[in-house]
């Protein structure tokens, strides 16, 4: 069974040695450099980091990330609280048995609870050529927004509300 497990002193280093194929690390950055965003965002205040690591049973299988951002009143365009879910993988040891959806599914029920913060959806990036995580977020009722961030990649949406 899957299970999101906080990461602490105990397990962090085993966090940053997940690993990905040679392909696939252009989808997503370091877990080492995912942790120290997270350090700092922690640090600025502004908006709230919750990071989680994977399991099945007692093993470490993946890396998942998900950012709270309340709406910034400085900026007149934003007007709404989200999620942004900003990192994802699965060591390649392990991908194709589910684990990925199911943390996703656990991620969204984790965001449901609005314990980091009350928000209108989870939103998210991601390449068209990454079949595999395309697929999964549109399995789980995310809607390609039909915008494009700066790399190109395409916004999805999912509604909390
Ligand atoms: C994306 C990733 C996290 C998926 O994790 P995973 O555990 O291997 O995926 P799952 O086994 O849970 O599969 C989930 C869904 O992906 C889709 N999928 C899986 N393999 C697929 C394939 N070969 N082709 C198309 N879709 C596929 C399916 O929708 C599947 O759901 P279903 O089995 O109910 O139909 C993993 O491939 C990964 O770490 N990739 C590299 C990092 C990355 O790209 N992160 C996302 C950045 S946006």
């Amino acid at each position: 069974m899957v299970e999101l497990r906080e990461i602490s002193e105990d397990n962090f280093v085993e966090c940053i040695k997940l690993d990905l194929t040679k392909e696939q690390w252009r989808y997503v950055a370091s877990n080492a450099y995912s942790l120290s965003e997270a350090y700092a965002q922690k640090n600025d205040g502004k908006y709230t980091p919750i990071p989680y690591a994977i399991y099945n049973g007692d093993e470490m299988v993946g890396f998942i990330m998900a950012v709270y951002q309340p709406i910034d009143e400085d900026d007149l365009e934003d007007d709404k609280n989200v999620f942004y879910l900003s990192r994802m993988m699965i060591d390649k040891r392990f991908q194709g048995n589910g684990y990925g959806k199911e943390a996703m599914i656990k991620m969204i029920e984790i965001m449901k609870t609005f314990q980091n913060g009350s928000a209108e959806a989870v939103v998210l990036s991601c390449s068209k050529e990454n079949v595999v995580a395309y697929e999964l977020y549109k399995s789980l009722g995310f809607v390609d927004t039909g915008e494009c961030d700066e790399d190109g990649d395409s916004y999805f949406r999912l509604d909390l509300k």
